[in-house]
């Protein structure tokens, strides 16, 4: 199978030249000239009309425009460029439904609404001590087995996977085969027919477990849905997949980024472990912006001709924001190539912005603060266990991260 043909007919992707960092935390030598002519750029890719947003404002306007739409098979070209067997698998709408990341308003609205009600202050608090928890005995094992230890394998992918479990309320005896198949749904990201084997099976087991939830009621996010909302069962397990795939590898690689960042600035690494109470909120902050991971994923069709500046999008044109363009705009952050876990808090595009702004936002916040405290705090003389060129991270995926991270520490 030709894997990469067919991904591409469902997203966009960069010309190489763009999207390949030109080391781990730089922007592509093209994508940083561009960013320096202005804030939005025609990049024809793949036959198809590309915009590349590279200004804060640029992309704010955009992203809160109702005439950009996150519905792609809103556009007749490019629903007709899918092959009948992808169409039929992702564009029907038994496959769509609950994920509503890809839908409009008012469609959108009714979903944001109802998980408004589960993101509470309450639920906040009670995800905080489970996650403490959940980092607390993951940091158990890791110490325990090593040093070494693979920081990605051992704490970045599972944590995230056990904050969704909480969040779905899965049984802790699923937990194991959960994480498994997550991490496997994770790896074979370009692979379309493992994809779809484990893709199928992770939608069987959430359908069980909306059932469950169905049948009693516990105190989480799903039980809520299914005894207080109008959601049907389709829905219910569009969503559990879209919480599983948006909070996942998202979180994942920001924790192992973010670790990478601070060894790389040692003197930033000190004065974080010295002083996280003080320096936290900022340096988490500062990661967002600075590693920019859904680097090329976020992207609208234009449903009408939109004029911004000096420029005409046309309906049916595709607009990608730049993240790391975008989080490196002088004009929103002075010397924004410089790493400051101090920087005061300013406006980035890390989480998006409009009505599609994450929804997990704060939970990934906490994820972050908790997890970098304790790792800091844990394990003293943290370094990594191999020579830094031989930590490979992935730069032309949707998503910018590093697959492993061998770390030690001070016994
Ligand atoms: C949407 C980033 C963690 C759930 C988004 C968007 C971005 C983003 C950029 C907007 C996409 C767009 O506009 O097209 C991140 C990052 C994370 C993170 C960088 C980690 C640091 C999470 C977590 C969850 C989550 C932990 C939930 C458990 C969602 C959902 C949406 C979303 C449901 C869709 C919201 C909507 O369409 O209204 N995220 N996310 N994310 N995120 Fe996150």
């Amino acid at each position: 199978s030709k894997p990469d043909a067919a991904l591409d007919a469902m997203r966009p992707v960069l010309p190489a030249d763009l999207m390949e960092r030109a080391s781990t935390f730089d922007p592509a030598p093209r994508l940083a000239r561009l960013s320096a002519e202005g804030p939005i750029h025609k990049v024809e890719h793949h036959d198809e009309p590309l915009w590349l947003v590279t200004g804060q404002d640029a992309a704010r306007a955009l992203l809160s425009d109702p005439r950009m739409s996150a519905d792609r098979f809103k556009v007749k070209r490019l629903r007709d460029k899918l092959d009948p067997a992808m169409r039929d698998k992702f564009a029907g709408a038994e496959s769509r439904a609950g994920s509503f990341i890809t839908t409009d308003p008012p469609e959108h609205t009714r979903y944001r609404r109802l998980l408004a009600r589960q993101f509470t202050m309450r639920r906040m608090r009670a995800l905080t001590e489970q996650i403490e928890a959940i980092v607390k005995d993951r940091i158990d094992v890791l110490v325990a087995a090593g040093p070494p230890s693979d920081l990605i394998r051992d704490f970045a992918l599972p944590v995230p996977s056990l904050v969704i479990c909480e969040l779905l309320g899965v049984p802790v005896e699923d937990r194991g085969h959960f994480q498994d198949d997550t991490i496997e749904l994770l790896d074979m990201a370009t692979d379309l027919e493992g994809l779809i084997e484990v893709g199928t099976r992770m939608h069987r087991y959430m359908w069980g477990l909306v059932q469950q939830k169905r049948a009693g009621r516990e105190d989480d996010l799903l039980s809520e849905l299914a005894h207080t909302s109008d959601m049907s069962d389709d829905e219910m397990v569009g969503l559990a997949n879209l919480l599983l795939i948006a909070g996942h590898e998202t979180t994942t690689n920001m924790l192992g980024l973010g670790v990478l960042a601070l060894l790389d600035h040692p003197a930033q690494l000190k004065a974080l472990r010295d002083n996280p109470g003080e320096l936290m909120e900022t340096a988490v902050e500062e990661m967002l912006r600075y590693l920019s991971i859904v680097d090329t994923g976020i992207v609208r069709y234009a449903l009408q001709d939109v004029r911004i500046g000096d420029v005409t999008i046309n309906e049916g044109d595709t607009v990608m924001c730049s993240v790391i363009a975008t989080n490196r705009d002088p004009a929103e952050c002075p010397r924004p190539e410089e790493f400051r876990i101090d920087r005061p808090r300013g406006r980035h595009l890390s989480f998006g912005h409009g009505v599609h702004q994450c929804l997990g936002n704060e939970l990934a916040r906490i994820e972050m603060s908790v997890s970098f405290r304790e790792l800091l705090r844990r394990l003293p003389g943290i370094r990594l266990a191999v020579p830094a060129e031989d930590v490979r991270v992935r730069t032309t995926s949707t998503i910018f991260g590093v697959k492993h991270l061998p770390i030690a520490w001070d016994v």
